[in-house]
């Protein structure tokens, strides 16, 4: 990882993957005016899918959600850079990355420093052809092999300690090789200990329970089983 260090702002980079302006490759009219924005998706806010001429790239501008969001948006209280959000999940998709974890390879994190607070940006690498769960099983349901799969890239992650903060259904990609992808490590850490993994399959399943009533998703609880996680939520 490369770094550059400006008056108030901070970029972090893999000097292998990024051929563009380290300033201005977090700014998404940048790539508009290049026309070389290849879509976007919106969870938070937008994410921005840009052709990086070897790759494709994801942009995200990190956002507050709830009720705070509304009134301050995309502003943190900065202490310093390495605790800023986007240096924060930029490392820990090294960490895992290094670690042979399915998710996407880190390109380049920046934060913006103005008065007490900063803002920050995270460009990813696209996962190519590929999709969200969500919109999967609102066509068709999955087979239990899938579910096993998804099971498996869980238990990586567990296994490296990392606890995902917000794991549900918007974050786990499958791809046109049926590879199991995770994303959206915003505000996720490793930790010590097993306890707090139960609260990540907690929410992973309310997830599905919610997605069955919202958007009627091809899911029952006895796809559930097929996860394989001994303990019983
Ligand atoms: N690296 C990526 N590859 C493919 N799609 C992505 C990638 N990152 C984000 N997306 C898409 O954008 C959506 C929102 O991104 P995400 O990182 O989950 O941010 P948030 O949920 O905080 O808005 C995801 O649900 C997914 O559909
Ligand atoms: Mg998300």
């Amino acid at each position: 990882m490369n770094s550059l260090a400006l008056d108030n702002e901070m970029v972090w980079y893999d000097p292998e993957l990024v051929s563009a302006d380290l300033v201005e490759m977090f700014d998404p009219s940048y790539w508009q005016e290049k026309q070389k924005v290849t879509g976007s998706a919106n969870g938070r806010g937008t994410t921005w899918f840009v052709d990086l001429d070897h790759l494709e790239g994801a942009l995200r501008h990190y956002r507050r959600g709830g009720m705070l969001g509304k009134l301050i948006q995309d502003s943190y209280l900065f202490s310093d850079w390495e605790s800023t959000r986007s240096f924060q999940e930029f490392q820990l998709l090294n960490i895992m990355k290094d670690a042979g974890l399915h998710v996407p390879r880190p390109i380049a994190a920046r934060a913006v420093k103005r008065g007490p607070f900063y803002t920050a940006d995270l460009l990813s690498e696209k996962i190519p052809k590929s999709r969200d769960l969500v919109s999967i099983l609102q066509e068709a349901p999955l087979p239990a092999e899938i579910y096993q799969k998804i099971g498996r890239e869980i238990r990586k992650m567990h296994d490296l300690q990392v606890n995902h903060t917000d794991l549900n259904i918007h974050n786990i990609l499958i791809d046109d090789n049926d590879k199991i992808w995770l994303i959206d490590f915003d505000k996720c850490y490793q930790q010590t200990g097993d306890g707090w993994k139960i609260s990540n399959l907690a929410r992973l399943k309310r997830s599905f329970e919610k997605e069955l009533h919202k958007r009627n998703i091809h899911w029952s609880h006895e796809d559930w089983c097929y996860l394989g996680f001994k303990v019983g939520i």
